[in-house]
Parts: structure tokens; C-alpha cells; sequence
């Protein structure tokens, strides 16, 4: 027994020293190795024809993230019909038309149960069936999309924490992101269902939607419900073939992201602690030289991968698109 003893004392203490010299080695290392930037997917980047015969719906198509998702999703073969309640969504069907690609713009509030079922009819009419929909259409507070920031008009409207919320702030945005994304989804399940060929869904939630945030309690709420939603719609659907995903993402460069950012500096000028008070940056973003955030096309790559047949294998899932926010 003792020699056996002996011998793996030997080999443990040699594992150890070795393992010793390798940290060294390895800290020494560290102190010399090149940092790098992650670079965004180019805006021209897409897969040839995955999306060949499909058409999808995408609500919030004017600007941002559906904009983005809409051009790429016209790329790759789809035929693309956007709903907002900006007039400007008819511009994102000009530039795609532009490039050879169909499109349709319908102007939907996604609030209004008439309107969206209307938008479902407008896409059927003009391209036979829907496959796909991404619900994007969201607000971060209670004013309208189109209008530009202004503190004192706007004050009553915009993010503040539990106490001091007002009920426009509130009931705006649960109205748009949670009544909206269950009314928009459900128009476009009853087609799906009709149709009778499966398909798939990807909401927008936000990190919002996976853990807190400081100073926006409508926001949060809203977008963990969307969450909720999603799963809850992934169960009832898939018997029919019909996939229900969600994307979470951090800040992503958009007019919405912009109008935060002007927030964020007004209430610090101000002296008021809200939104912006607590973690601020994702892991890429804190560890980017520039601090870059996401792009509308990072986060385009995602949904639409989730949207594609690629991604038979998954539903139900929440996805953090969020450049690793909430790993920290
Ligand atoms: N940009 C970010 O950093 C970020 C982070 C997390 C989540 N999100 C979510 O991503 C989605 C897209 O946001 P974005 O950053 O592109 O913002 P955005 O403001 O640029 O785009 C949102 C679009 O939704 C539309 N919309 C809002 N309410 C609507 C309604 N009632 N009916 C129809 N259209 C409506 C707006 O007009 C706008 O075109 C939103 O759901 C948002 O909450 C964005």
C-alpha cells in the first residue's frame, strides 16, 4: 500500500506544480493579449431563399428593429406586410418593393381588434395566406411613437417608478405591448389556424421581460407578460405546428433607444433617480472599446432564424438577445 501511497502523493504534487506553472503562464499571457471589438453582422448580410414562398406579418415595421427584420425577411425570399401606426411604415414597403422584393404597408394600430383583424385580411387579399408574424409593435413609455421628447409636455407619460406613476403611463403602455401583442397574435393564430399549415410566431419581449429594471415599472411588466403570453401561446399551439418564440434584447441602436437616451440625460440633469439608475450596459456592450450597442441587424439575424425552418426544433423559449445582460 505505501508505495501506491507514495506515487499518487508524487503525481498529485506534480499535477499541482505543473497546474501552478500553467496559471502563471496563462496570467502572463493575459497581460499581453490583444482585446478585440465584436463586430456587427453586416446590413446587407442575409440567407438566400430561406424564407422562399413565405409571407410574414411584422407589427412595428416603420422604424427599428421590425424595419430591419422586414428588409432582410424580404431578402431571403419572403413577401413582407408591415402594420404600424406610423404612416412611415409605407416607406420600409417602398424600399423593399425598390429592391424587387413585395410588400404591403397597413396602417394598424395594434390596440384596435378591428385593426388587426382588418391587417390579417389586407395580407391574405393581397398574398394569399400568412405563414409567419413577427409581433415587434412596443412603447418604452406612454406617449405616442411618432412624437419627438419633451420632459414637460410629455412628464405625465413617461417612465417613473411605482409611486410616482401616473395611470396614463400605465394603462398606455400595457395597452400597447401587452393588450396589443395578444390582439395582433391572436388574428394572426385564428388565420393560422384556418389555413391549417402551421407556421411561426416570435414576439418581442426585452430584458425588461427577464429581470428588472430601474424606473420603468409599466415597461417591465409589460414585456414580462409578453413573455408570459408566449409561452402560454407555444403550449396551446403547438399540436397545430404553429411555433411561438420570444427575443429579449438590451439597448439596440433604434428612435427608441435615442428618445431612452434623451430621457435618461433630462432626469439626471433634474436630480430625479429613475430609468438608467442601476445596471446600464450589456456584457458587450460594457467590454466594447465604443461601447456599441446591438444593431437592428443583430437582432434581425436572431428572429428571423427563429422564424425560419431552421429553428424547427424550438418554441416556447424566451431567447436573450441581449449581448449577454442578463449572464451578469
Ligand atoms: N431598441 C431597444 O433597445 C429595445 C430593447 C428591448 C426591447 N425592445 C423592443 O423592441 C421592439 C421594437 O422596438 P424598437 O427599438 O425598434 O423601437 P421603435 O420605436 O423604433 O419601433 C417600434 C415601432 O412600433 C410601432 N408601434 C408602437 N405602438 C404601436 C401601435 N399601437 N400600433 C402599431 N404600431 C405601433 C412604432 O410606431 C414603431 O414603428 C419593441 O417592442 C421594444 O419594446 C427594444
Amino acid at each position: 500500500m505505501k508505495p501506491i501511497l507514495n506515487q499518487s502523493l508524487f503525481i498529485s504534487i506534480l499535477l499541482l506544480t505543473q497546474l501552478g506553472n500553467m496559471q502563471k503562464l496563462m496570467a502572463q499571457e493575459k497581460a499581453g493579449f490583444k482585446k478585440n471589438n465584436i463586430t456587427a453582422i453586416d446590413s446587407n448580410y442575409f440567407s438566400k431563399d430561406r424564407l422562399k414562398g413565405r409571407v410574414i406579418i411584422i407589427t412595428g415595421g416603420a422604424r427599428g428593429i421590425g424595419r430591419a427584420t422586414a428588409i432582410r425577411a424580404s431578402r431571403e425570399g419572403a413577401s413582407v406586410v408591415i402594420a404600424d401606426w406610423l404612416p412611415q411604415g409605407e416607406a420600409t414597403a417602398q424600399t423593399i418593393r425598390k429592391e424587387g422584393g413585395k410588400a404591403l404597408f397597413v396602417k394598424t394600430d395594434i390596440r384596435s381588434t378591428a385593426d388587426c383583424n382588418n391587417l390579417v385580411t389586407q395580407a391574405v387579399l393581397k398574398f394569399g395566406k400568412i405563414d409567419l408574424a413577427l409581433l415587434n409593435a412596443g412603447v418604452m413609455d406612454g406617449t405616442f411613437s411618432g412624437d419627438a421628447f419633451d420632459y414637460d409636455k410629455q412628464k405625465e407619460l413617461l417612465p417613473t417608478a411605482v409611486d410616482a406613476a401616473s395611470d396614463k403611463y400605465w394603462d398606455n403602455v400595457i395597452d400597447i405591448n401587452v393588450t396589443g401583442t395578444f390582439k395582433s397574435m391572436r388574428s394572426v393564430l385564428q388565420q393560422l389556424l384556418k389555413q391549417g399549415n402551421g407556421g411561426a410566431i416570435v414576439t418581442v419581449g426585452s430584458i425588461a421581460g427577464l429581470t428588472g429594471l430601474a424606473g420603468n415599472p409599466a415597461y417591465v411588466a409589460s414585456k414580462h407578460a409578453v413573455n408570459g403570453l408566449t409561452r402560454s401561446a407555444a403550449i396551446d399551439y403547438a399540436p397545430y405546428g404553429i411555433r411561438v418564440n420570444s427575443v429579449n434584447m438590451a439597448a439596440t441602436e433604434t428612435p427608441m433607444t435615442d428618445k431612452a437616451f434623451e430621457f435618461v440625460k433630462e432626469v439626471k440633469k433634474r436630480g430625479i433617480t429613475g430609468m438608467g439608475g442601476a445596471k446600464t450596459e450589456s456584457l458587450l456592450m460594457m467590454n466594447d472599446t465604443k461601447h456599441r450597442m446591438a444593431t437592428v441587424w443583430e437582432q434581425a439575424a436572431v428572429i428571423l432564424f427563429l422564424l425560419s425552418d431552421e429553428a424547427s426544433n424550438l418554441t416556447g423559449a424566451l431567447y436573450p438577445t441581449d449581448g449577454g445582460w442578463t449572464a451578469y
